[in-house]
């Protein structure tokens, strides 16, 4: 049966639906352990967590589901970059005045010392210490030391790729499963170089995934604006294994994103989101607002990944606090006007893969 694939043997999985692993704490524990219990693959989005916290959620996790379950990191460099911080301050200070903050400088004062930390080698030692069953990775890959680790301790590796060209690095490199994120994907475009494609690489979902499932052997996951059982059925038909879903699971029960956010997402349709750097200093799709529409008047240039991520989360926290969803980042894809806000992850997952089913099998019969 086309819902028995193989991804469902190689992660250990009952159904090929994956809970994209989203940093920021949308990804509770009880929202993975219901995505796995339900039968797809949970994933934490552990991106930003520091490596205890990583290892208390990973724990929690496992009290809650015996079930496989992953745990999504970024590989890409941590190094800071402060080259134009008076200048990026003095963007930013427009935003501060208007959500009642301090300036981060004064005109020509003294410029605070921001840092951001660089945990991706505990992260990972905590990843293979508590045994978690799959590792996935946003922004690049794995060097060969890490990967051959992982695979003596049979950790299954998922790498996130926006071209052919990454599809078939990631491959090369030992990947056992490729998502292939299209540009309607909410979040990170999950672009390796973006000296290649500043604005990450812009292939739809649709374009994407049967060109990425004809020049690879591993199993391809489609991810990119799917929200129900319609985009899981098209996206075997294009070629994939399964799918890789994040929006859909920001607003169910057991979710951890801001409930202003939450809101923000319902209410907003396919024309609402953008690709950005302004929050991050990454490419990234969320719903465009006023901190978006401050920072392209003001003509500044964001900082580089991560000095820009570091340098805005004083505003994303305090607006948050706020219930001010205008500076804050709300990450989303651009079928949003799928969202629905009145069932648990686990109803998710079931209600995808009922209605996928029946479309699959009255194709069959027409045929
Ligand atoms: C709020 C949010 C945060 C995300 N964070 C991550 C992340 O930390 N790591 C990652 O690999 N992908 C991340 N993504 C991208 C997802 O892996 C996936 O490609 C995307 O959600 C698919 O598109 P959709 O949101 O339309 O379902 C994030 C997506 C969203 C919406």
């Amino acid at each position: 049966m086309w819902s028995e694939s193989s991804i469902c043997k190689l992660l250990g999985i009952q159904y090929p639906l994956i809970q994209a692993g989203m940093a920021g704490g949308a990804t509770t524990p009880e929202l993975v352990a219901a995505v796995s219990e339900a039968g797809g693959l949970g994933t934490l989005g552990a991106a930003y967590m520091k490596p205890e916290a990583i290892r208390s959620a990973v724990r929690r996790i496992s009290e809650l589901t015996k079930r496989p379950f992953a745990v999504n990191l970024f590989s890409v460099s941590m190094q800071d970059d402060w080259r134009r911080q008076r200048e990026a301050e003095r963007a930013l200070n427009a935003v501060r005045e208007r959500i009642g903050l301090k300036p981060g400088s004064e005109a020509d004062g003294e410029l605070r010392t921001l840092h951001t930390p660089d945990w991706f080698r505990e992260q990972l030692t905590v990843v293979l210490e508590e045994s978690v069953p799959v590792l996935s990775t946003a922004f690049g890959l794995l060097n060969e030391a890490d990967r051959e680790a992982l695979q003596r301790r049979g950790v299954r590796f998922i790498a996130m790729a926006t071209t052919v060209r990454e599809a078939l690095e990631a491959e090369r490199r030992g990947a056992d499963v490729i998502v292939a994120q299209g540009s309607d994907a909410g979040g990170h475009r999950g672009t390796f170089h973006l000296t290649d494609h500043p604005d990450g690489a812009q292939v739809g979902t649709f374009s994407l995934v049967p060109q990425v499932a004809d020049a690879v052997q591993v199993p391809v996951v489609a991810a990119g604006g799917i929200m129900d059982g319609r985009g899981l059925a098209a996206a075997i038909m294009l070629g994939a294994q399964g799918v890789q879903m994040g929006t859909a699971f920001l607003t169910c029960r057991e979710s951890g994103a801001h409930p202003a956010y939450q809101q923000a997402i319902t209410a907003s349709n396919e024309e609402s989101t953008v690709i950005t750097k302004v929050f991050s200093g990454r490419p990234a799709r969320g719903i465009r607002n006023t901190f978006i529409d401050m920072m392209d008047e003001s003509g500044h240039k964001p900082l580089p990944f991560p000095s820009q991520n570091t340098l805005t989360g004083e505003i994303r926290r305090h607006a948050a606090e706020m219930n001010e969803p205008e500076y804050m980042s709300l990450w989303a894809g651009q079928a949003t006007r799928l969202s629905r806000s009145d069932r648990t992850a686990g109803e998710l997952v079931h209600s995808v893969m009922k209605e996928a089913e029946r479309l699959l099998k009255s194709r069959k019969q027409d045929a």
